[in-house]
């Protein structure tokens, strides 16, 4: 048989002698890496692509070292390129349902040359290619083996026939850019072309199990396990055979059973006995090995899986596992990394896994395509739930209408039938032995349609220890049985509400929800309450664990994070790849603060002088983890002890805090109550001690402004009384050791000096902006608010008064008719500074942003610590995982890393801060609760920047006290505005008072 290119057009044709699908096992068989230096002709469509390169003499001198894997866009042959919703050829060529473009395909003509290990000879050869996009034809030594399509999925190959030993073998892969089967592949990502995962040899023996399929049961007494074992073999000339199939855990067999087997399907059902069943809590593992023996009692093979014994089921409409109703704290991953694109190494997986694990995420869908299949081994090893979702996304061919109609893929045609079928038997062939995932799932934004519900049927069929999820469905019904569970994304907290008691048939889950976009993820608890008070509400996964983004050098060579369009990709969908909870390289957003907190298993609510204790795990009693009770006075902990706290899963129990007649409590003090769990014991995912959950409660003896009381504390007592210099132009206050100036000739507070130093670079101003969030722009926060932007930067002073020690000036707000504003400064002895700024309200005003004051500093005065919540970014709606406590940071340091520059830094519940030089001269500010954010720069530089690099060079500290600021939202970013209860409403009066003082 020969190549027909036609292929690569045909949807009917997307598999020409590959290799049956079946389980990814080990069997202990010879295997041999092909990764590392290929060589590669790339074209940039088939037609220059060079003709017969395929053949065993083929020169090819002139051809480039690459390697595999590694998507080539990631290698200097074009581009990355970030197409959401539209396919990646749209603007460029009209390509017809099914067809390829003809101009731009790339074609990656790869060659590699190999000697098979000496070992395999006598045996089946088999070359796998784990991952390539979209579409591959092989041909081994000259001759053609076949070709295949679906980028996430193996491709096995049989070369037995055509390889050679003790000889160079010549290996030729053509692999395109697009297929036919691109129309499936419409995922919301960067998009590659080429071998992206491994490629390897192996080789079978004649006695050789092909495929398992073992289903660890676990009994309803939730104590013993039965296994249920399918497996095929390979018996060509129909031999005797026996085969041993083992149970064990790490430290010993706990059943073994002797059958004779047959060639072909072997099936075996039998009871192993007490066992420690399988659950993210408790990921407990058991290896099955399954030993072939010939005739002559010979061990010819052993193959092994691990299994793990649970039980997940839908009973009475509510999923559960192991007979508990289960909760997803879950997180979409997208296979994706800065340095290397699509090719994710081992140790990064492990580092994503130990990090979910560490912030409470106990579940992942593998968006929108199968992932490599360690993947799956670190979820089954670490317990982490798994949506396993097949390679299907077609959300371009019917997002125009928004409705399924006649150019909808995969629909209900023959034409797309098979394909959807193999894709979905290739996942789950692959994967079935992993007892991490609990979900097939059809793909991704397809619609509806009988092919998708065929693919349901499919995957139920085969395998009754998991369910189906769908999420298509909520746009075309038709099927409503394709999925078991009622999927949805975005849909808001008082919708699923609202949804549940008007269709409360299947269990509910946002299988996307949260969008994560750059400063995001407001308001996260109406959520993830909802899971403990709808019964039929049982989580979601988070949109999405890691910025898609890659590392690029700027016009000046310093490395940046570049996103959609950076790579002259048009048409793209610019940051809209930058949605994770984590940067593109790995590092935790200050997102995560409240990821993990919202995610934590033990609630933690306080009612007077005890603490209300909620075991929201499953199977784990909180009796396993270490439980500390820490007192803080004014951030600084004065008292820790320890208390033993039992309750059972599902168990609410009472603690009783401090004695609040206590000697401890007796000075005039704001106090803070922090209950912490942490693990009593290592993990393989943290160390003992390390905190997995917390709840704090705080109450002020004897003060009501503990901020003020930090800052007198810190200020001077002076002898000599406050001279007031009362000018023509400037009205000053004169102190021991301070000088301010107010202008009387509107220009405000002009001057700040203490012993002799100026703090002001420019006298403070009022100010209601930020630079506009991700979100902000989605919800057109700044067509509907910019009014505001307006009245910061051109606020003007129309009159000044001074009274005694009190000055105070009128504001005009720019963007608005004639409305008015003051701020008033009374200055004391001590050279503090009381600010008080008074909004008056305004008629149906447009919420504001922000309500405070913007000072500028020069950038010496860099070093801040402050008195209230972090340590990370908090946000008014995201601020519930933020810890009251004293905390340190550099104002060049906070400035957040989202991939577009946008509001960050701020920090909520502020009571007190510093703002210094390395000296430790600088500015105080207190106030009761305010929030505050300290940067290198003002709001109209950031939203200025397209990325951070484009930030100016950092001459001043721009720090702003606010009352508050909006919350980020996070329902979406495309029109989901910040929830009610977190805006800024400015048709009533505003007040804010807080203190400034030198240090
Ligand atoms: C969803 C989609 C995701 C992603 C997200 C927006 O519709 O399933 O892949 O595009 O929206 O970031």
């Amino acid at each position: 048989m020969e190549m027909d290119y036609k292929w690569l057009s045909d949807p009917t044709v997307f598999n020409v002698n590959r290799v049956e699908a079946h389980s990814s096992h080990d069997f202990g068989g010879c295997v041999q890496s092909l990764n590392g230096s290929w060589k590669m002709h790339h074209a940039k469509n088939l037609s220059l692509a060079p003709a017969e390169f395929w053949k065993k003499d083929f020169d090819i001198t002139g051809f480039d070292d690459v390697t595999v894997p590694l998507s080539i866009q990631m290698q200097g042959y074009g581009n990355p390129a970030y197409n959401n919703v539209m396919y990646p050829w749209d603007g460029h060529e009209s390509v017809k349902s099914g067809d390829v473009p003809k101009m731009f395909n790339p074609t990656a003509s790869y060659v590699k040359e190999f000697i098979p290990d000496a070992a395999m000879e006598g045996k089946r050869v088999f070359v796998r290619f784990c991952g390539a996009e979209s579409g591959m034809a092989l041909w081994v030594n000259g001759t053609f083996i076949g070709y295949s399509e679906d980028s996430f999925t193996p491709h096995d190959f049989d070369i037995t026939d055509v390889v050679v030993f003790n000889e160079i073998n010549r290996l030729a892969v053509q692999v395109y850019r697009f297929t036919s089967s691109s129309w499936l592949e419409d995922q919301d990502f960067f998009r590659f072309s080429g071998l992206f995962r491994d490629v390897l040899l192996y080789a079978t023996p004649k006695l050789h199990v092909f495929d398992v399929f073992a289903k660890g049961r676990l009994e309803k007494d939730n104590v013993n396990g039965t296994l249920d074992l399918e497996f095929t073999l390979e018996n060509k000339d129909n031999e005797k055979v026996n085969a041993e199939i083992i149970v064990g855990s790490l430290e010993e067999e706990i059943a073994r059973k002797q059958i004779e087997v047959v060639a072909g399907k072997n099936h075996v059902d039998f009871a192993v006995g007490e066992i420690l069943p399988w659950s993210a809590e408790a990921p407990n593992l058991y290896e099955l090995k399954i030993v072939l023996k010939n005739a002559k009692g010979e061990v010819v093979e052993t193959s092994s899986v691990n299994i793990g014994f649970r039980r997940f089921e839908l009973v009475d409409g509510i999923l559960k596992l192991n007979g508990k109703r289960i909760i997803f704290n879950g997180v979409n991953r997208h296979e994706m990394s800065c340095e290397t694109g699509r090719t994710v190494s081992y140790e990064d997986t492990v580092r994503d896994i130990i990090n979910m694990k560490r912030n409470n995420i106990n579940a992942i869908r593998t968006c929108h395509y199968p992932d490599q299949t360690f993947v799956y081994d670190l979820c089954d090893k670490y317990g982490l739930y798994v949506i396993d979702e097949c390679n299907l996304e077609t959300h371009g061919t019917w997002s125009v209408t928004g409705k399924p109609d006649e150019n909808t893929l995969p629909g209900s045609t023959e034409r797309w039938k098979e394909v959807c079928l193999d894709r979905a038997k290739s996942m789950q062939e692959r994967d079935k032995n992993h007892p991490c995932i609990l979900f097939w799932s059809c793909g991704n934004e397809s619609c509806g349609g009988k092919n998708i519900w065929l693919m349901s049927q499919l995957f139920k069929k085969r395998d009754d220890t998991r369910l189906v999820h769908y999420e298509g469905l909520s746009h075309d019904r038709t099927y409503s049985d394709t999925s078991d569970v009622e999927s949805q994304m975005y849909t808001k907290p008082w919708d699923i509400k609202k949804f549940l008691e008007e269709h409360p048939e299947k269990p509910f889950v946002s299988c996307e929800y949260m969008h994560a976009m750059g400063n995001s993820l407001g308001a996260m608890d109406e959520y993830t309450d909802m899971t403990h008070e709808v019964e039929r509400y049982q989580g979601g996964f988070i949109w999405d664990y890691i910025d898609q983004a890659f590392r690029k050098q700027n016009r000046y060579g310093e490395d940046y994070m570049g996103y959609g369009g950076d790579f002259d990709d048009r048409p793209n969908d610019y940051n809209f790849c930058g949605d994770g909870i984590v940067f593109a390289d790995r590092t935790n957003s200050p997102k995560m603060q409240d990821v993990k907190y919202n995610y934590q298993n033990i609630g933690i609510s306080f009612d007077n002088n005890k603490a209300i204790i909620k075991n929201y795990y499953l199977f784990t009693d909180l009796r396993e983890f270490d439980c500390t009770l820490i007192l803080s006075a004014n951030g600084e902990e004065i008292l820790r002890e320890g208390r033993n706290v039992k309750a059972a899963p599902g168990e609410t129990v009472e603690l009783p805090l401090f004695d609040r007649t206590s000697e401890i409590f007796a000075e005039k003090k704001e106090y803070t109550v922090t209950v912490s769990f942490t693990l009593r014991e290592d993990t393989d995912w943290a160390e003992s001690g390390y905190e997995i959950a917390f709840g704090q409660t705080t109450f002020n003896v004897g003060t009501e402004n503990a901020g003020l009381d930090m800052l007198n504390a810190k200020t001077e007592k002076h002898v000599r009384k406050l001279q007031i210099i009362d000018c023509d132009y400037n009205y000053t206050f004169r102190g021991e050791n301070f000088e301010y100036m107010f202008s009387k000739r509107m220009a405000g507070f002009t001057s700040m000096k203490v012993n002799g130093k100026e703090f002001f670079t420019l006298a403070p101003k009022p100010n209601f902006w930020r630079a506009p969030t991700d979100n902000d722009m989605g919800n057109r926060m700044v067509l509907r608010m910019g009014q505001w932007e307006l009245s910061s930067r051109y606020n003007v002073v129309v009159d000044f008064k001074a009274e005694g020690n009190t000055v105070v000036f009128t504001h005009l707000l720019g963007g608005h008719q004639n409305v008015f504003m003051q701020s008033s400064y009374t200055v004391f002895d001590d050279g503090s500074v009381k600010i008080s700024m008074d909004f008056p309200g305004i008629e149906n005003g447009q919420d504001m942003p922000v309500f405070g004051m913007m000072f500028t500093l020069p950038a010496d005065y860099g070093n801040v610590k402050y008195y209230g919540e972090g340590p990370d970014e908090c946000m008014s709606d995201r601020r519930a995982g933020a810890k009251l406590g004293l905390y340190e940071f550099k104002a060049s340091e906070n400035f957040t890393p989202y991939l577009m520059p946008q509001e960050c830094g701020n920090r909520t519940g502020v009571r007190f801060a510093s703002v210094t030089d390395d000296r430790g001269h600088g500015v105080m500010l207190a106030s009761k609760n305010m929030e505050l954010s300290v940067l290198p720069y003002t709001p109209f530089e950031v939203e200025n920047a397209l990325h951070i690099h484009e930030l100016p060079d950092i001459h001043h500290t721009v720090i702003r006290a606010n009352l508050m600021q909006m919350g980020v939202g996070g329902d979406d970013s495309w029109g989901a505005e910040t929830h009610e209860q977190y805006t800024l409403k400015s048709d009533k009066p505003l007040h804010f008072e807080f203190y400034i003082a030198g240090i």
